[in-house]
């Protein structure tokens, strides 16, 4: 069966200050059920890892550029960020699609610059409100999932996260029913391109104002393997509650 997976973005926040939490986090998990995974700012990715070293967190990166090396000012690798101790990246980010206009084939180009350098790709997917209320949903995550995700993905290298934009930082979250439906069909779709035998393994996760109190019901719908988790990650006393409600799922 699919592993469940707690993930954190830090997005724009952290210093060097924020490298406590980390700690305190790794102390209340020195063995968990799920895997977990912290994407702190690239700032932060040499000194999480140390900070996490011989525990079971796992850092990750935010972003990367989709070629190995070359003349892109202020950009980094794959190479780089699994240099600097990351294992994993979030790709296509609602927040990168927008701030920076990502297309899903430039999200697809990065991930199969993170595959080359052994990260799993967390590829992030989801409808603006206009689109929900148009109806749109299944057709954009859709369109979203067959452009950005490459032909190579695999259950051990990919990881899916459908994240409403409506629901991000807002404390709107879909009906349990609405992230049911979503889940279910990004699952069917991936069992058409990939097969059953790495379609049942690739974790789709929810993101979009997990708390605490809201991550019980939402762990218990079918098809959602875990959670990226942006606000409440930043803090170990908000994330941890997460973590163990998602082991006891
Ligand atoms: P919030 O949990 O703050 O809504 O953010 C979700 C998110 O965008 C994670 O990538």
């Amino acid at each position: 069966m699919r592993r469940k997976l707690a993930a954190g973005n830090w997005k724009m926040n952290g210093t060097g200050a924020s490298l406590a939490e980390l700690a305190d986090l790794g102390e209340r998990h020195a063995d968990p059920a799920v895997d977990i995974l912290i994407c702190p700012p690239a700032t932060l990715l040499s000194r999480a890892a140390e900070a996490v070293q011989g525990g079971a967190i796992a850092i990750g990166a935010q972003d990367c550029h989709a070629e190995a090396a070359g003349a892109h000012t202020g950009d980094l690798s794959a190479a780089m960020l699994k240099d600097a101790g990351a294992s994993a990246v979030i790709l296509g980010h609602s927040e990168r699609r927008a701030d920076h206009s990502e297309s899903d084939a430039q999200v697809r180009a990065k991930a199969e610059a993170a595959f080359a350098e052994d990260l799993i790709a967390v590829i992030c997917l989801g409808e603006t409100l206009e689109q929900r209320e148009a109806g749109e949903t299944l057709k954009i995550v859709g369109d979203q999932l067959a452009a950005s995700v490459p032909d190579s993905a695999t259950a051990a290298n990919t990881v899916i996260a459908y994240e409403p934009v409506w629901a991000i930082g807002t404390g709107k979250v879909p009906t349990l029913e609405q992230i049911g439906e979503v889940h279910n069909f990004l699952r069917t779709e991936l069992v058409h391109r990939f097969g059953a035998e790495i379609a049942d393994g690739i974790r789709l996760l929810y993101g979009g104002s997990v708390k605490p109190g809201n991550a019980g019901e939402i762990f218990a719908v079918a098809n959602v393997d875990g959670a990226l988790v942006g606000g409440a990650s930043l803090k170990a006393a908000d994330f941890s509650p997460i973590i163990e409600t998602l082991e006891n799922a």
